[in-house]
Order: C-alpha cells, then structure tokens, then sequence
C-alpha cells in the first residue's frame, strides 16, 4: 500500500519562484483539484504549483498553519474539513457564512480569510448546461432527489438564483419534511416555493398545474451504487423534452444519467461543478475576479475526464 502521508505532502519551500497551493482532506489521493488548477494556470500563464494534503483527522488546523507559516498561497478543503475551515477562518464571506462551511482558505492583509464556492460552482454549471437548452435557472421548477448533506447545500444557493420553486423529494419522506422545514426560515426562501413530496407519487400533481420539472438534480448517494432513486417509468411522467437531469456524481455515468438519455433527456454529472468551484477559488487567488469568461470550463472538464 502507498503512504498516502508521504506521497500527498506539500511543502511550499521546495517551490521556489512558484505560488504554491493545495487541497487537504482525509482521504485525499482520490482529489482531481491539481489537474484542474494546473490546467487554469497554464490556461492564464501563471507559474503556480498545486499539490495535494493529507491530514489526520485531528490534526487539521496544525496543518493549515504550517502550511502558511511556510509561504503556501491558498488551500482548498474538502471532506471532512470544511466546518473547522470555516471556524478557523478570521474573516469569512457572505456565502461561508450562509453555508457554515468553507473551501477555500487565504491570507490577505495578515488575515486568514475564507470562502465557499461550492453552491455558487453548482449555479454556474447549472446555468451554462441551461443555456445550452435555451433554458435558465430563474423561474425553472426544481426537483431534487434526496435530504442528506448533498441535498441540503444545495438549497440556498438554488433559493439565490430565483428558481420559480423547489420540490424535494427522499427515499424517508420525514428526513425530506425535516429539510423543508428547516429551509422554511430561512428569507429567501420567502420568495420560493419549497416543498417535500413523497418520491413514489411525484407523477401525481397535487395542483392544476403540470407535474413536469425542468431540472432534476440527483443529490442521493445511490449513483455511487448501481441504482437510480427513481425509477424510468417515473422519470418520464414528471419530465419533459426540455428537462435536464443532473446527478451530483462525477466520474461515472450513474443509472440515472442513462434513463434520462435513454428517454431522450440532456444528462450531465457533477464534474462542471467540481470545476467551476475551482474556478471560483483561481479567480480569488490570482485576482482575475470578474473576468470570469475567460477561464476555459470545458477544456478542464476534458482534461479531467481523460485521466477516468
Ligand atoms: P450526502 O452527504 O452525500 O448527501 P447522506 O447525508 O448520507 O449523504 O445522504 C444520503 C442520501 O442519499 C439520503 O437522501 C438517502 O436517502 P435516505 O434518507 O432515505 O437514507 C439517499 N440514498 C442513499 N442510497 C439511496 C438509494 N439506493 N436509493 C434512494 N436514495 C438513496
């Protein structure tokens, strides 16, 4: 077995001339974050090196600390770290706040700041997989399979873009009731229409209008397994030519994707917003903010996918 300790360690002493950056978490070895922000580097011409951490569980802020005691520009946190980034971080933006978690972590002016880019990097996936259908995310009729951790961060960032309404829907009814609830008190939600529907009668509308969505986001473990959380039968009675379904996956073509396709729907895996956070996190650290454009999207969800 590799040492993943060993092998995953990134000093920023041994870089010399270059800004130095990384991704912990715990596992890590799996991470694609370095093709990613090699690929935006060479993109733009900047001589960064992007490496990856491993950290004990109970050793993380020790971690961060050495690792910008030693010169290290910025990090990017992944499971199971994002709450303690988020604690550790001095000065926190709007969405760190909202999500109570971070991702990205910076030094500017001697003090740690943090970021999340996670549900601003789902959005602007979703909004350039939508154009592509002449489609956008504002007014769009929303529904997402699951209530764990995936499902719940992505409420709020969705709530932001103004979608026309959310529908959530879980394997336990209750756990999808809890979310609801839960999101209920939040303001923005004020202006969006969330609910929870049983998953085995979301082809029954409860309302004179139409029981189709226009966007489906898988957000349930089960695409890690070889099922879809509902069936093809299902998927077709509450979609329709325009639906797009969207499984926060990556890296495999789940069941899901493949009944959508195979009912004629557009498809995509979660790997745009794996790439899109890290566009977001780039933009930060190098100040490229607002030329948001110019970062090539596809040509890193290539280069991501040439290394399955
Ligand atoms: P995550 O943080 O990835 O969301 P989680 O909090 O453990 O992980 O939540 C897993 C979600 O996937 C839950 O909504 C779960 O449904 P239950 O609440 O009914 O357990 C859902 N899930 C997992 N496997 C599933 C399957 N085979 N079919 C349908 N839903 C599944």
């Amino acid at each position: 077995m590799t040492n993943q300790s060993t092998i995953d360690q990134v000093n920023p002493q041994s870089h010399p001339g270059k800004d130095v950056y990384a991704v912990i978490g715990h596992p890590i070895a799996h991470s694609k974050s370095p093709i990613i922000h090699a690929y935006f580097a060479k993109q733009t011409n900047q001589s960064i090196h992007y490496g990856r951490i491993f950290s004990e569980l109970n050793a993380f802020k020790e971690t961060v600390e050495q690792f910008f005691a030693r010169g290290g520009k910025g990090l990017n946190i992944t499971v199971p770290f994002k709450l303690e980034a988020y604690e550790l971080a001095q000065k926190k933006t709007e969405r760190a706040r909202l999500a109570q978690a971070a991702n990205v972590l910076w030094y500017k002016d001697g003090e740690l700041w943090c970021d999340n880019t996670d549900g601003a990097g789902l959005t602007r996936d979703l909004q350039r997989l939508l154009k592509h259908q002449g489609a956008s995310l504002n007014h769009a009729k929303v529904l997402i399979l699951g209530a764990g951790g995936a499902a719940q961060g992505v409420i709020e960032p969705l709530m932001a873009e103004k979608v026309g309404q959310i529908t959530i829907a879980n394997r336990t009814f209750a756990k999808a009731q809890q979310l609801v609830e839960q999101f209920k008190q939040s303001a923005t939600s004020a202006q969006v229409p969330l609910e929870a529907r049983e998953i085995q009668k979301l082809d029954q509308s409860n309302s004179d209008t139409s029981n189709t969505f226009d966007l489906i986001i898988n957000a349930t473990a089960s695409g890690l397994g070889d099922a879809s959380p509902i069936s093809k039968e299902l998927l077709k009675a509450i979609s329709n030519s325009k639906t797009l379904a969207y499984d926060m996956v990556y890296g495999k073509e789940t069941r899901f994707m493949q009944d959508a396709r195979q009912l004629g729907l557009k498809a995509s895996d979660g790997l745009g917003m794996l790439v899109e956070q890290a566009a977001l996190a780039f933009e930060t650290w190098r100040n490229l903010k607002g030329a948001d454009s110019t970062l090539d999207i596809d040509g890193a969800i290539a280069a991501v996918r040439a290394t399955y």
